[in-house]
């Protein structure tokens, strides 16, 4: 048997005093109690000394790597003024951030801070109804924007006679007791990726929609790409009928590009949330957008109010985020590239050379690496219903027996620290793994 290990000890110790023993989404647990200890670079280490290669990289967030001086540097600096990092004063940090950001994100005019990117996509949705006088908006199946009642869950209801309402149902995939059920009316749920879908929902529905709310690249669904056009088109519908466009560019902005998916894609919203990779690891999120919508927040018309709204810590973090990824005219996104393709490529041919059918698609910084038989997916209902999830978890765990941390579902963040050396490893560990399946 097993002996105990430390890791093991902490998970009894805390099942007694936090649910769940940890406060995040059970999901994003790893098999077994890992506890971390320390981080460096792209590796983690957990309390009993074993070390990882971390593709979870902080859900997203840490985009740099762990322990990069240029941030903490920074960061250092503020915990020193202890007594300044006071919620609720003005911070000079905080106009330099901004000015940063107005200068790297298409859309943005003016900013807004806000702690969680849960916190910044319910800002969006209570901007774009001030701004339109109409209640409903629409999201997409697959896409992620939060925990929060009116975002969470729902799937696409197959019927095409009434309004295409979020479906709920007790094997979603995203689900949770205790939801509002009135919430549930507020907004309609749609096929990502599908023009004919949205163009038919809006000739009916058009004059009542606030709000399109999107992944530009649907990161959440398994790093699915727009079709050709299909983001422009989405435009010119916002255009047509009035409806504010907000891209949730929570996990790629700062990630895919300095421009963020938007930046990267051609394609300019309203409105864009940001979070995740914006402070390279530390709390922050943000709303962008156009002056004439953002300006709502001014004289109350709009509330947004929270105790650490751009609180010193996060917004520092982030302005040296900014400076670090801004060096030598991206050097950072070209070198993630250059360890993310390799990587890629060597995912797609020891399934090929293993017989084992993995898509294998990706976008700067975000890799998908699951076990369906098809070679493209365009949305999630292209891939989650026919995937193998029992041998995705059996993979997922081989590779964490064996040293290498990814997300469920498939998921990898490559952050700027993962090395060459760390992708080879990373592959060596894989082709073993499908090689005794
Ligand atoms: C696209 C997107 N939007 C919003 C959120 C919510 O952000 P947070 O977890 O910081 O509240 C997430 C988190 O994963 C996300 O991926």
């Amino acid at each position: 048997m097993r002996s105990m290990t430390l890791s093991d000890r902490l998970d009894e110790q805390a099942r007694r005093v936090m649910p769940g023993q940890h406060s995040n989404l059970p999901g994003y647990e790893l098999f077994g109690p890992i506890w971390i200890d320390r981080a460096a670079g792209a590796h983690v280490w957990d309390v009993d000394g074993n070390e990882y290669i971390d593709y979870i990289c902080g859900m997203g967030a840490g985009s740099l790597g762990y322990g990069i001086e240029a941030v903490l540097g920074p960061m250092r600096e503020q915990l020193d003024r202890l007594p300044y990092l006071d919620p609720g004063r003005r911070h000079p940090a905080e106009i330099e951030l901004a000015e940063r950001i107005v200068a790297h994100v298409p859309s943005a005019e003016k900013v807004r801070y806000l702690l969680s990117g849960t916190e910044a996509v319910q800002l969006a949705i209570r901007l774009a109804r001030a701004y339109t006088g109409r209640n409903l908006f629409i999201r997409f199946d697959g896409h992620y924007h939060g925990w929060l009642d009116n975002v969470y869950g729902g799937g696409v209801d197959p019927d095409p006679s009434g309004p295409p309402y979020a479906l709920y149902q007790t094997d979603d995939l995203f689900t949770s007791k205790g939801l509002d059920p009135d919430v549930r009316r507020q907004s309609f749920k749609l096929p990502w990726n599908d023009i004919d879908v949205l163009t038919r929902t809006l000739e009916r529905y058009g004059d009542q929609v606030a709000l399109i709310l999107m992944e530009a690249i649907n990161a959440n669904g398994g790093c699915c790409m727009p079709r050709p056009g299909y983001l422009e088109r989405v435009r010119e519908l916002c255009d047509q009928y009035g409806i504010v466009l907000c891209f949730d560019e929570i996990i790629t902005g700062f990630r895919v590009s300095m421009g963020g998916a938007q930046g990267l894609l051609g394609v300019t919203p309203d409105l864009t949330t940001l979070g995740k990779a914006v402070a390279g690891g530390a709390p922050l999120s943000a709303v962008c957008g156009k002056a004439a919508i953002m300006d709502l927040c001014q004289e109350r018309t709009v509330v947004s109010a929270g105790t650490f709204n751009g609180y010193p810590l996060g917004v520092v973090a982030s302005l040296a985020t900014m400076r670090y990824l801004e060096q030598d005219d991206g050097a950072f996104f070209r070198r993630v590239a250059e360890v993310q393709a390799p990587l890629v490529s060597g995912l797609r041919e020891i399934a090929a050379r293993r017989g084992v059918p993995l898509l294998v698609q990706e976008c700067p910084g975000v890799v998908m690496c699951y076990p369906v038989p098809i070679e493209r997916a365009w949305n999630i209902g292209d891939w989650y219903p026919v995937a193998d999830h029992a041998l995705g978890e059996r993979i997922r765990k081989g590779l964490a027996d064996q040293g290498v941390l990814v997300m469920f579902r498939g998921r990898w963040y490559v952050s700027g620290s993962l090395t060459h050396a760390d992708a080879t490893r990373t592959l060596e560990v894989m082709d073993g793994i499908l090689a005794s399946l």
